[in-house]
């Protein structure tokens, strides 16, 4: 079940890339986030004139799915042209703000999974709710 739907999150990521807002950078990224309850939001990037205002595919996706409710996550795959893509700093801090222990695929242009990987791979040691709420 989980294996077809790593198929299905590649595919949705990809077909996501055509979504993006890019007249500056032209890398086009696009997302599929897979909640633990089964549902799956969807991002793209958004460039914007001024520049720093801009928001990564994977933040798009994981705003949406926050924004409606959900807040457990399984997995997020990421399209890019050639499927290594890495997500950045700020998007791994907000994965791991919601899901310690997220899946991430990353996948190509086609769909096709390219690296499997997770949140607690990509930010060992991330500064977590728990250092707050445990006061
Ligand atoms: N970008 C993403 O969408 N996700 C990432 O994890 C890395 C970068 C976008 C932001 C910007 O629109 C473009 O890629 C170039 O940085």
């Amino acid at each position: 079940m989980y294996n077809e739907r790593k198929t299905e999150l590649g595919k949705i990521a990809a077909d996501m890339r055509r979504m993006s807002y890019i007249p500056y950078s032209h890398y086009a990224v696009g997302a599929a986030l897979l909640t633990k309850s089964g549902k799956i939001y969807t991002g793209c990037n958004i460039e914007n004139a001024a520049y720093p205002v801009s928001i990564c595919a994977e933040r798009t996706a994981i705003f949406k799915a926050v924004s409606e409710g959900e807040k457990d996550f399984a997995a997020i795959a990421i399209a890019t042209e050639d499927g290594l893509g890495y997500p950045c700093g700020s998007c791994r801090q907000v994965m791991s703000e919601f899901s310690s222990n997220m899946d991430i695929l990353l996948a190509d242009a086609e769909g096709n999974i390219t690296v499997e990987t997770s949140i607690s791979e990509l930010l060992p040691g991330a500064f977590t709710p728990d250092k707050l709420l445990s006061r």
